[in-house]
């Protein structure tokens, strides 16, 4: 049969929830860096110099050599035992007691908050965040329409006393980043854990804690997690995509059982059950005690390009730029002059052959324009300097 040649485009009727949802603003700065002469100040990707490759192709080795058929094999969707006891073990040995069984592996924890949108947000249901947030999980959040409530912040994080019986009322979760925030780098305060905890007991709330980033401090771990202080209303998120590579995709959420089994079933229907390969290999790098040293190895790396930039920051930018001193993670967050607009800024920049994210797709609700992201783990010292100065050089100009 002759293929049918000229055909009109076949007209697609996509759900509302999925016309409406936006790509992201840094996927669009990202493919216009891409290949082009351009420090990318942007990024949110880790150091590949951070990729334990040797370690891993060992591991994936030895899972295939010893167990291929199984490894190879559809498994089960809550994720692999051994992996799941590796991170209770180890949320145990922090002093918060956790079982394998609430534990659920994830293809990231990008997929966690589609998991969490989907259980439970609907059109129009209240949901907290923080004000700015992590653009994905807006982005997961927005395609089943929840209502946006934002709560403040500022250098100690979120601040717990925003929530009263009105902002709470009917809230479905609130979705925080105790540590080393993306976008601004913050941490919060162990104060303000405990107020947190003691806030979403008075108003019945549960907390999402998304901390991707908590085991990349510099000089002393950030206070304990969200968890330890109110177990039995938080759902807490991390992932192995800092620690070992993004590329791998596995992330794993730790919450009650009854949360777990919730979002188990909805994970089935997603996509039955995390790679099985993957998740045998990082086991196995896992037991082999490898976090040991290679955990000091990139904290060590980006303390010293964070405190490059923030150098490179003091040297150059004029006076009426703020800028946040994050104590781990990968980014930091920048308040320009009132005036200025930091999505203008962003095409002459790259020209000039720099690229930040501007601050405002962080934002749920009212944005602040003159704010932006800059990260500093993958770009060389030297780039680093020479990214900073140009873009001071512009935002001097602007504000002139
Ligand atoms: C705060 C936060 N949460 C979740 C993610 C998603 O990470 P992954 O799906 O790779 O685990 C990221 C990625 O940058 C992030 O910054």
């Amino acid at each position: 049969m002759n293929a049918p040649r000229d055909l009109p485009p076949a007209r697609l009727r996509p759900a509302q929830r999925a016309a409406r949802l936006k790509g992201s603003v840094i996927r669009e700065i990202l493919k216009l860096t891409a290949g082009a002469d351009v420090i990318s100040l942007a990024g949110g990707l880790p150091s590949p110099l951070s990729f334990p490759v040797p370690a891993l192709r060992a591991a994936f080795d030895a899972v295939l050599r010893d167990d291929g058929a199984a490894a190879l094999q559809y498994s089960s969707t809550e994720g692999d035992l051994r992996l799941r006891e590796w991170i209770a073990a180890r949320e145990t040995a922090r002093g918060v007691p956790t079982t394998a069984d609430e534990v659920l592996i994830v293809a990231g924890s990008q997929q966690a908050l589609d998991l969490l949108g989907k259980a439970f947000a609907e059109p129009g249901a209240p949901l907290l965040v923080e004000s700015p947030s992590y653009l994905g999980a807006l982005q997961a959040f927005s395609v089943y329409q929840p209502t946006f409530r934002t709560l403040p912040t500022d250098d100690a994080g979120l601040d717990p006393q925003a929530i009263d019986a009105a902002v709470a009322a009917d809230a479905r979760l609130l979705y925080s980043m105790p540590n080393f925030q993306n976008p601004t780098g913050r941490t919060l305060s162990a104060e303000r854990r405990a107020l947190l905890a003691q806030a979403a007991r008075d108003h019945d709330l549960w907390l999402v804690e998304d901390d991707p980033y908590g085991e990349l401090w510099y000089e002393q771990a950030p206070p304990p997690s969200l968890r330890a202080w109110a177990r039995e209303r938080t759902i807490r998120l991390s992932s192995f995509s800092k620690v070992l590579a993004p590329g791998l995709r596995l992330g794993y959420v730790i919450a009650p059982v009854e949360c777990i089994e919730l979002l188990e079933r909805l994970k089935q229907a997603t996509d039955l059950c995390t790679a099985t390969l993957t998740q045998r290999a990082a086991a196995q790098v896992l037991a082999s005690g490898l976090m040991d040293t290679h955990l000091p190895r990139i904290r060590a790396l980006y303390a010293a390009q964070a405190q490059v930039m923030l150098d490179a920051l003091a040297e150059h930018m004029p006076p009426g730029v703020q800028w946040t001193r994050p104590a781990g993670g990968m980014f930091v967050w920048l308040q320009l002059p009132a005036a200025l607009d930091a999505m203008a800024l962003l095409r002459p920049a790259i020209a000039r052959g720099v690229a930040f994210v501007p601050g405002e797709p962080f934002y749920a609700l009212e944005p602040m324009r003159n704010t932006l992201r800059l990260s500093f783990v993958t770009v060389p010292a030297e780039k680093i300097r020479q990214g900073v100065a140009t873009l001071a050089g512009l935002i001097a100009a602007a504000a002139a």
